[in-house]
């Protein structure tokens, strides 16, 4: 992959797609910006280097409308303080009143274009919205990894219509990490898949096991995997038509000599709540009217061993219902014996970084990813069609 390195960009009008889908307060203010600072290096690569920058984003899902509470304004304004630099903030992101504030650039100038899911062209990955995003650049950069699992016009599209594309920092450092990581890891690899449902990491969990050494399983998705072996988890959440594949996926772990690790005790109750009967059991002992809602400081410790012998861990997905600290230590543990080990590690985004941000143990982290849905497609082993394109 061609990254900015590789490109000449003075004076040239480089549009650039990064993932600035960041929370905001109900001041509509940007409550973390993680994302942002996480593509300083290609924006100020491109202003240091008198490159007439435009900034592209989409910000939640407003479904192909204008919606002014998915406006990029907000972003425009941490973004300003993060660059030392007036951003100018325009109202549409194609069009003739893009053109003209484009034509008015000097090199170092930057603006930012509004939200493209105000368009249905963008998530439809239509070639005529890709062009006329492409009609007002020399060069476009993808530096948007987190969203690159998506085959939309400012991600795929686009780089058909651009006269030249390539990666930004961002991208490319997320790739090599993760390629590092998994492909060509430091052994033992473990990973560690958690989170609430199987379905949604049967990929994850299919390929890894053709990749790693160890696998951990927690959150909810246990629950399934503990069925197959005939552990009767109460009231707890369980994908009943997926028992089997649980059962079969544990026998290939087996076959290929990866060990498979699963909860051997559990904190159960009777709701998800704070105030709720909360207890401590073996995971064959889970009372039937209550749920398993975090795994037990047990499991925790057998967790901790397999990670302090890791070269290289992969974590994503949290172990219970973090959100409730009565259920949080499961996956606060997991953290801290990550930081602690010694291993390359690697978070994927979305809820585990939710889960961890800004803690000390997770700045002992090597590498925390900036993309959830992204991070998980490349668990499952599946080429991103934002990278593919740049190939
Ligand atoms: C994300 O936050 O994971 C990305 O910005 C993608 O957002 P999407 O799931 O709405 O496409």
């Amino acid at each position: 992959m061609k990254t900015i390195a590789d490109v000449s960009i003075k004076d040239k009008r480089v549009l650039v797609r990064v993932d600035f889908n960041v929370p905001l307060n109900d001041k509509q203010e940007v409550s973390e910006d993680s994302r942002i600072r996480a593509v300083l290096p290609t924006l100020k690569h491109l202003v240091e280097g008198g490159a007439k920058l435009i900034i592209m984003s989409h910000l939640g899902r407003p479904k192909g409308k204008p919606a002014p509470q998915f406006s990029l304004s907000p972003v425009a304004a941490r973004l300003e303080e993060l660059l030392e630099k007036p951003v100018r903030m325009l109202d549409d992101c194609i069009g003739e009143s893009v053109k003209q504030a484009v034509e008015q650039m000097s090199g170092g100038d930057v603006i930012l274009l509004e939200n493209l899911r105000f368009y249905p062209g963008e998530e439809k990955n239509d070639p005529d919205f890709a062009a006329r995003l492409a009609e007002n650049c020399d060069i476009y950069v993808n530096d948007a990894f987190a969203v690159s699992h998506r085959a939309h016009a400012s991600v795929e599209g686009v780089v058909k219509a651009a006269p030249v594309s390539v990666a930004g920092f961002l991208l490319k450092k997320e790739i090599d990490y993760f390629n590092n990581a998994v492909k060509t890891p430091k052994r033992p690899l473990v990973a560690i898949i958690g989170g609430a449902k199987v379905s949604s990491k049967l990929g994850a969990v299919e390929n890894l096991l053709n990749r790693v050494d160890k696998l951990i399983i927690g959150g909810a998705m246990a629950n399934t995997f503990l069925k197959s072996r005939g552990v009767d988890v109460g009231q707890s959440k369980v994908e009943e038509d997926l028992i089997e594949t649980a059962g079969s996926i544990i026998r290939k772990a087996k076959e290929k000599g990866v060990e498979f690790l699963l909860p051997v005790d559990a904190v159960v109750a009777d709701r998800i709540d704070p105030g709720a009967d909360i207890r401590r059991v073996s995971i064959n002992d889970t009372p039937s009217d209550m749920m398993i809602l975090d795994i037990g400081p047990e499991t925790s410790a057998m967790y901790a061993r397999a990670l302090n012998e890791a070269g290289t861990i992969v974590w994503n997905g949290p172990m219970g219902v973090f959100e409730i600290p009565a259920f949080s230590s499961g996956t606060m543990n997991i953290l801290k014996d990550m930081a602690n080990s010694g291993a390359l590690t690697i978070i994927g985004g979305g809820d585990t970084d939710a889960a961890v941000h800004g803690s000390d143990d997770a700045r002992k982290i090597t590498y925390i990813s900036t993309g959830g849905g992204a991070f998980l497609e490349l668990m499952e082993g599946k080429t991103l069609p934002g990278v593919a394109a740049l190939i």
